[in-house]
């Protein structure tokens, strides 16, 4: 794995952007693969100057959700990953919404959804992954409860710490999702490029654990050691555990 060390946030975003856009360069129909949460937003930001300026362009790539919400009130449709993902980055690229591969947010529909992404993923293999990490280090929403390293797309459950981590997002605390669909880790581990990103002190123990520990299906982000081609991307908080 190569770790990349940066400074602050800002430089983080920067030097994802740079890495990924240059990637974008080389093969101009990319299929790339996105997390959401915090950490990616100036990530994205950081895309969507380098298209601005014209030093990429999105045209004829594709771009798969790694995960969603189920969410069972159209009212909390504003929460989706399919909300954030055009608010910070579709909407503001050349991206064709053809070339967008989302989940449907209701769960009734979930078995559909899932046999929709196996095909699309089938056709369509994941050049650029770009993955954060959680707190408990899962990736997507492959839990460390119900992990299985060989999991395909699927319902997943959301640990009590996720949730309380999503909390922020909801304006009640019933209102946060209890399932998520999330690609499984084999089809992670099937993209030919993944960038993990991680920023802030309180990813630090999950950052130190992943870079010190051997595979193991408690710790989900440890299937990435399997893989050839990972990048991390850290800040001076994340690495703080590790360095030490
Ligand atoms: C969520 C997402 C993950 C994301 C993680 C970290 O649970 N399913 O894909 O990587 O949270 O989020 P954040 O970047 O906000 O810390």
């Amino acid at each position: 794995m190569e770790v990349i060390k940066v400074k602050n946030y800002e430089q983080l975003s920067k030097k994802a952007a740079k890495l990924i856009c240059d990637m974008i360069n080389n093969k101009k129909d990319s299929v790339m693969c996105f997390a959401t949460g915090s950490t990616p937003v100036g990530t994205f930001q950081e895309m969507v100057d380098c298209y601005t300026q014209k030093r990429v362009t999105f045209k004829n790539t594709k771009a798969f959700f790694l995960d969603e919400y189920c969410l069972n009130h159209p009212r909390l449709f504003e929460h989706s990953n399919k909300y954030f993902l055009e608010y910070n980055f579709f909407n503001k690229v050349n991206i064709e919404e053809k070339n967008i591969f989302g989940f449907d947010q209701n769960i009734q529909n979930a078995d559909k959804t899932i046999a929709q992404m196996n095909e699309r993923l089938a056709e369509n293999p994941i050049d650029i992954l770009i993955l954060g990490i959680g707190e408990n280090g899962h990736i997507g929403y492959n839990e460390p409860e119900d992990c299985d390293f060989s999991s395909t797309c699927h319902l997943a459950k959301l640990s009590i710490k996720t949730r309380l981590s999503q909390r922020k997002y909801f304006y009640d605390a019933d209102e946060v999702p209890k399932y998520a669909i999330t690609l499984g880790i084999a089809d992670i581990l099937k993209a030919k490029k993944i960038f993990l990103l991680a920023s802030g002190l309180n990813k630090a123990s999950a950052i130190s654990k992943l870079l010190q520990e051997e595979q193991n299906t408690c710790f989900p982000a440890s299937a990435l050691l399997q893989h050839d081609n990972v990048t991390i991307i850290v800040d001076e908080a994340a690495a703080s555990l590790y360095d030490k």
